[in-house]
C-alpha cells in the first residue's frame, strides 16, 4: 500500500496529496501527527512545499526519523522558484539512508505573501490551479512507472540561503501578531502544526518555534493575524480542497 506523507500550511499539498490518493490508492497522512505505522506501506510518497529552495523543518525532520527502505517518491510544490529544491530533497533523502527514488517539483499558488509581495492576484492564481491536474497527472504517471532520476550533490554553498533561512525560522514567530479583529477563536491555536501559538490572559501569544507555514496568518477567519504589524489583504487557502480536512489523515 502507497503511505502518502503531506505538510501543508495552506491546502496546495494537501490537494496535490489527494490527487495521487485518488490515482494511486494508499493512506495519506498528516507529517506532524507521527501516528502511522511506516512498516505498513509499501512506497511512500512525500507531498509538500518548497521552502527557500529546500524542505519546511517538520518534513526535513520527518525524512530523519524516517526509519525504512521502501522506494520514496518526493513531489514539492512552489510559488515562484523552486531552485535546487529537488536536489537538496534528493540527497537529504540520501543522508537519512533513505531509498530515494525521485522528486519532482510542481507551481502553485504563492503562500508566503506576508513576506514577498507576488502577484496573488485572482486570476494568475486561477491560471496555476487550472493547469494544476495536468502538471500533478503527470508526475502521477512516473510515479505510476516507478521512474528514477538521481540528482547529483550540490557544494553546501549552493543551500546556504536555507540553511540560514531555517535557523531563523522559528524566531519568525514572534513577528506575527493579532489585531483588534481577533476573536480569541483558536482557530490559529489549533491549525498551528508546531504548537507555538497559546491564549494567554485575553492574548493570542506567538512563541519562538515556528514552522513559517502561514496557516496562522491565512485561514484566520477575522483576517486579524498580522506579520510585523502589517494586515493581511488578501488571505490564500487552496479553494479545492475543504479546509476541514487539513491536519487530518485520509485513510478511507
Ligand atoms: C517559509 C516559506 C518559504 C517558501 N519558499 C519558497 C521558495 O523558496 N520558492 C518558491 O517558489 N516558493 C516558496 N514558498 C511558497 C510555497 O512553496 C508555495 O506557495 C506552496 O504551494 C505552499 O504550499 P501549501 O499550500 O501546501 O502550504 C515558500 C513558502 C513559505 C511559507
Amino acid at each position: 500500500m502507497n503511505g502518502i506523507f503531506y505538510f501543508s500550511g495552506t491546502g496546495n499539498s494537501l490537494w496535490l496529496a489527494k490527487k495521487v490518493k485518488e490515482s494511486l490508492g494508499g493512506e495519506i497522512r498528516y507529517i506532524p501527527n507521527r501516528n502511522s505505522d511506516i512498516s505498513a506501506y509499501d512506497k511512500l510518497i512525500i507531498v509538500c512545499p518548497v521552502y527557500s529552495f529546500g524542505l519546511p523543518l517538520p518534513v526535513f525532520d520527518f525524512m530523519k526519523e524516517l526509519n525504512s527502505d521502501a522506494p520514496l517518491w518526493i513531489v514539492m510544490n512552489y510559488g515562484g522558484a523552486a531552485g535546487k529544491a529537488a536536489s537538496f530533497a534528493y540527497n537529504h533523502a540520501k543522508s537519512c539512508g533513505l531509498n530515494i527514488k525521485n522528486v519532482y517539483t510542481m507551481k502553485m499558488p504563492e503562500n508566503f505573501t506576508a513576506v514577498f509581495s507576488t502577484p496573488l492576484i485572482k486570476p494568475y492564481n486561477k491560471g496555476l490551479l487550472k493547469k494544476a491536474p495536468k502538471a500533478i497527472g503527470k508526475i502521477i504517471a512516473s510515479i505510476e512507472r516507478n521512474e528514477e532520476k538521481a540528482f547529483p550533490s550540490d557544494s553546501p554553498e549552493k543551500h546556504k540561503l536555507y540553511n540560514e533561512n531555517k535557523s531563523n525560522w522559528g524566531k519568525m514567530g514572534e513577528r506575527f501578531s493579532t489585531s483588534s479583529a481577533c476573536t480569541l477563536c483558536g482557530k490559529c491555536v489549533n491549525n498551528c502544526p508546531a504548537e507555538n501559538i497559546a491564549i494567554k490572559d485575553g492574548k493570542v501569544i506567538f512563541g519562538n518555534n515556528c514552522v513559517v507555514c502561514q496557516a496562522c496568518y491565512h485561514r484566520c477567519p477575522s483576517k486579524a493575524v498580522q506579520y510585523l504589524g502589517k494586515p493581511n489583504k488578501m488571505p490564500y487557502f487552496n479553494p479545492n480542497v475543504p479546509e476541514k480536512e487539513m491536519g487530518t489523515d485520509i485513510v478511507s
